[in-house]
């Protein structure tokens, strides 16, 4: 980035001239080929045309696309986008977060390896290392409180291949040191994947704080607007080939080019919707912190959260667009005041442009892992949207005053 004193002329293809909301615009488009459309069109096509010796594409140096489950225009077009803005060598799409989650994993594990994971992390992920991992593929895993540096280094084990966290876990938003488990995965011969769905460049870059991959659910914040699913895995080119020829290739997920078009698109604002979903998210945070009717609120950018430090340190220009709170009195009071929010939504998912309310009881086993102000009174998980937040705070505040008979 230009820094004063040190201007150079800046260059759409150079990132280290720009401003993060020039990359975003222009970083990784090409003009297509064949049009010379600016951005890349949409092509629905399966199959693309073999060259003149159809044999030539088995040589691993072939570059033409051929089959959309491996690679069309529009897969391209987003991988190239978003290794450039994560700062990666290289990017494969999926279908969703998860068959990009599932794709890592699946890659870098074999029978008999260990795999430390964040005890809190998405329900599914969490699903896939305690059902799926173990019992397919042998791999042993503890879960552990990835913000308890300690405890990560004595669950280190000389099979230990991979750590894995997210960095503002799902749901309880606890915040892990990206760089400090780099160090420690890397110091026992063991790999780091980072889960950053809920903190998307320009907000967090893991690569750049020595993750080997970043994941993302594409779905939230790159797409923004709820109407495409999607996931990707960025790093280093090696590494992304073998979970494109590993998964993408042999077991499929691919995206659709409509999908992966709809992402693209919707990458180019990115900076400009996390930067106002962050703005609410800080005020709606504060509301409710200060609202005698809420028991607890978890969010980073709170500077009395046990993770606001850690936050601080390692993001840019926010600290998410996810708020937490937990709400005394009984289930039928949360489920009133749930159902009294009249411009926020009730309804799972994050980073689209609305505001989304998800109101969730943990069974015993799961509320064990999070923040103890969460076992009691369930978890209240806001997805804030880049509506008015004056619009959202009162809808909050009367939704309350119904739930709770009282006034703020
Ligand atoms: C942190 C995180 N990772 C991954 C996923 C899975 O993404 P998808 O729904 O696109 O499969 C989710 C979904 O909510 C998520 O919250």
């Amino acid at each position: 980035m230009n820094q004063p004193g040190t201007w150079q002329r800046p260059d759409k293809h150079d990132p280290g001239t720009l401003d993060d909301a020039t990359w975003f615009v222009h970083g990784g488009n090409r003009a297509d080929d064949t049009t010379g459309a600016i951005r890349t069109p949409i092509v629905m096509a399966n199959s693309y045309l073999l060259p003149e010796d159809p044999t030539t594409i088995d040589d691993p140096a072939y570059s033409g696309l051929v089959y959309t489950r491996e690679h069309g225009a529009n897969q391209l077009g987003l991988e190239r986008k978003l290794a450039a803005l994560d700062h990666g060598q290289a990017a494969a799409v999926f279908g969703t977060g998860m068959a990009a989650l599932h794709g890592a994993f699946f890659t870098l594990l074999g029978p008999g390896d260990h795999a430390i994971v964040s005890n809190v992390v998405y329900m599914r992920t969490q699903g896939l290392f305690e059902d799926l991992l173990p019992a397919k593929l042998g791999i042993d895993v503890d879960f552990v409180d990835i913000t308890d540096l300690d405890a990560v280094v004595t669950a280190m084990r000389p099979n230990t291949r991979l750590v894995h966290t997210e960095v503002i876990a799902n749901p309880d938003l606890r915040v892990a040191d990206v760089a400090a488990l780099a160090g420690i995965a890397h110091a026992s011969g063991a790999q780091l994947t980072v889960d950053s769905t809920f903190t998307p460049p320009p907000l967090l870059r893991p690569l750049d704080l020595g993750a080997d991959l970043v994941i993302h659910s594409l779905t939230k914040y790159f797409n923004g607007h709820g109407d495409a699913m999607g996931g990707a895995v960025i790093g280093g080119t090696e590494l992304i080939e073998q979970i494109r020829t590993g998964t993408l290739h042999h077991v499929g997920g691919a995206i659709s080019p409509f999908n992966a078009w709809l992402i693209m698109r919707g990458s180019i604002t990115l900076p400009l919707r996390v930067q106002r979903q962050c703005d609410n998210a800080q005020q709606l945070a504060r509301f409710l912190h200060d609202d005698p009717r809420v028991a607890y609120v978890a969010y980073p950018g709170l500077a009395d959260s046990p993770h606001h430090a850690i936050a601080q340190q390692q993001l840019r220009g926010g600290y998410g667009g996810v708020v937490s709170f937990a709400l005394a009195g009984t289930h039928q009071g949360r489920v009133r005041f749930v159902n009294d929010l009249r411009v926020i939504t009730s309804a799972v998912s994050l980073g689209h442009d609305e505001t989304l309310v998800a109101y969730e009881h943990y069974p015993p086993e799961v509320a064990a892992a999070l923040d103890p102000h969460f076992r009691e009174h369930g978890l209240v998980r806001l997805a804030v949207g880049i509506e008015s937040p004056e619009d959202l705070i009162h809808d909050l505040d009367a939704a309350l005053t119904t739930a709770y008979g009282t006034a703020r």
